[in-house]
């Protein structure tokens, strides 16, 4: 059969091999070159239970406890029980991970139970991973096309069909694999490339699909603050670095829940004026740091930072999205015809927030399985995006007659409303706001990145709006509190 895979992460490399080898004829398109990605820029590495003293059982409890409630025990344990073969498949692609000794280096990070962090060339998990995979899909009879942006999907009889591309040329395919990450570039202050714009989630709804747990984003405390917000990884404070107020003091846990830390930042930084804390990782010295986390050692360096002897400055940033489109176990969602694969979709793997490490396991595990779903065929049983009944959401064009917009006001918006700390009547406002601006016409990347930002934007906030307590990635000041009641998933759909 002919499927198309939308993405070039690692989620949309597997897929596209998988696909190939399994004998379908595949494209796979990427809106900019094949090595621009979120996968690209990761750095602390890959959970995978390796034996020792490690357990899938354990695994799976720790990924369940950072779900906040909300993960499904049942993908989990497919996520967990399925990781070890697909990393083994992954270094039978080419990737090298790092050593010690004869045996695969695993450090431990935040919220691990045990050492099971696997990286490659120190702190670029990410990209040992990418250049590997996209090494063999140029040596594969993959047809790929790069600076190709998906612009929206074709529906026929309910079916998804293909995609239309920016200069209006339609491709068909009877497998349409939505691979296209995140959304980091809804907010200011990101630690996503400029390619994550949330256009998968913006195609899905306005062809009638189901998105999931929009609400829940996931800020990674510690960004350089500076140009381009450069992740310092968890692994800096997992080493021991730690966090100072500006009169050089500690001032939270370092190693509390990602969701803590971010806010606790955020607060202490309210508390100065703005200004950026401090993260303390001088006691290592400029020798150790340089050689173990070569890349936010080079990242410090060049805006002028040695970390080795001065504190730097950081802050917190978008980082991941748990919500995206619904999609099951292998990947299949409301739309028969339409697949969603790593961070796009939303399969109930990461609940209301995602243990570290977890998400290129995502994209390696999940990548593979879709496959399997093409095998099923349409005699299958249809997928039931049974978790919730989905609320209908005005996420048209705007009035014909509202305003345009520039996307740092949507960005600016959606940080002081729908970012670390939420509260109903900011929601409400910057509800009323968005409704107010009208999408642009789509003639170019940018305007059609700015189109699917603002379709995602008023879902994020009507979502969030709806979830009146506090769980994971999602903190409400005027409900600070979990409610047991409401630990259910959230759905959307286009009205
Ligand atoms: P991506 O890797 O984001 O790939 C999406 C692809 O889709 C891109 O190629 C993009 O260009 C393409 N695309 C998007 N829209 C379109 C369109 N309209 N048309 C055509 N193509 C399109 N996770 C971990 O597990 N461990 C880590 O250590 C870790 N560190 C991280 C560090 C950073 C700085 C960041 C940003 C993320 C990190 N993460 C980490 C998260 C992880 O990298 C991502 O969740 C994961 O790589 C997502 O993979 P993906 O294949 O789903 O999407
Ligand atoms: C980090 O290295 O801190 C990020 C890891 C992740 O997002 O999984």
């Amino acid at each position: 059969m002919k499927v198309l895979v939308i993405g070039s992460g690692v989620a949309g490399l597997v897929a596209a091999l998988e696909s190939s080898e399994a004998g379908h004829d595949v494209t796979l398109l990427t809106k900019s070159d094949l090595a621009t990605s979120n996968t690209r820029f990761a750095q602390g590495g890959v959970a995978v239970v390796l034996g020792d003293d490690d357990t899938v059982a354990e695994h799976v409890a720790d990924t369940l406890v950072a779900g906040a409630g909300l993960s499904d025990p049942d993908t989990v344990g497919i996520l967990c029980f399925e990781g070890p073969d697909a990393i083994g498949e992954l270094i039978d692609r080419g990737v090298q991970f790092d050593m010690h000794g004869d045996e695969l280096a695993h450090g431990l990070e935040a919220a691990h139970s045990h050492p099971r962090i696997l990286h490659a060339g120190g702190d670029a998990t990410g990209a040992g991973i990418a250049y590997a995979l996209i090494e063999q899909l140029r040596r594969s009879p993959v047809t790929i096309r790069e600076q190709t942006t998906a612009v929206d999907l074709l529906i026929r009889d309910g079916r998804c069909f293909g995609v239309t591309l920016l200069d209006g040329d339609e491709l068909h395919a009877d497998a349409v694999v939505l691979a296209t990450g995140g959304a980091g570039q809804l907010f200011p202050y990101t630690t996503n490339p400029e390619v994550a714009t949330a256009d998968g989630i913006a195609m899905a709804l306005r062809a009638g699909a189901v998105a999931a747990d929009l609400e829940f984003y996931q800020f990674h405390p510690t960004s350089l603050a500076a140009p381009g917000n450069f992740l310092v990884s968890e692994a800096v404070r997992g080493e021991g670095a730690v966090l100072l107020d500006v009169d050089g003091n500690r001032f939270t846990d370092e190693l509390a829940p990602r969701d803590q830390v971010a806010r606790a930042i955020a607060a202490q930084m309210a508390k100065q004026g703005g200004a950026p804390v401090r993260l303390d990782a001088t006691r290592f010295g400029s020798e150790f740091l340089a050689k173990r986390f070569p890349n936010i050692d080079a990242a410090c360096r060049s805006q002028g930072f040695d970390w080795g002897v001065e504190p730097i400055p950081v802050a917190p940033a978008a980082h991941y999205y748990m919500g995206g489109v619904r999609a099951d176990a292998w990947g299949r969602t409301s739309l028969p015809g339409l697949y969603a694969v790593g961070e796009v979709a939303c399969n109930g793997l990461h609940g209301a927030n995602r243990l570290a490490s977890n998400s290129l396991l995502e994209g390696a595990v999940y990548g593979r399985r879709v496959v399997e779903a093409f095998a099923m065929g349409d005699a299958h049983d249809p997928f039931e995006p049974t978790w919730a009944e989905p609320i209908a959401v005005d996420l048209g064009g705007g009035r014909p007659d509202g305003e345009p917009f520039a996307r740092s006001d949507l960005q600016q918006l959606m940080w002081d409303a729908a970012g670390l700390a939420r509260n109903a009547d900011d929601l409400a406002e910057a509800a009323a706001e968005l409704a107010t601006w009208r999408a642009p016409e789509v003639t170019d990347a940018k305007s059609a990145e700015d189109a699917n930002l603002l379709v995602v934007a008023r879902a994020v906030v009507a979502s969030a709006l709806a979830r009146q307590e506090s769980r994971g990635g999602h903190y409400r000041t005027d409900f600070p509190e979990s409610d047991p009641a409401q630990a259910t998933h959230s759905a959307v759909v286009a009205r």
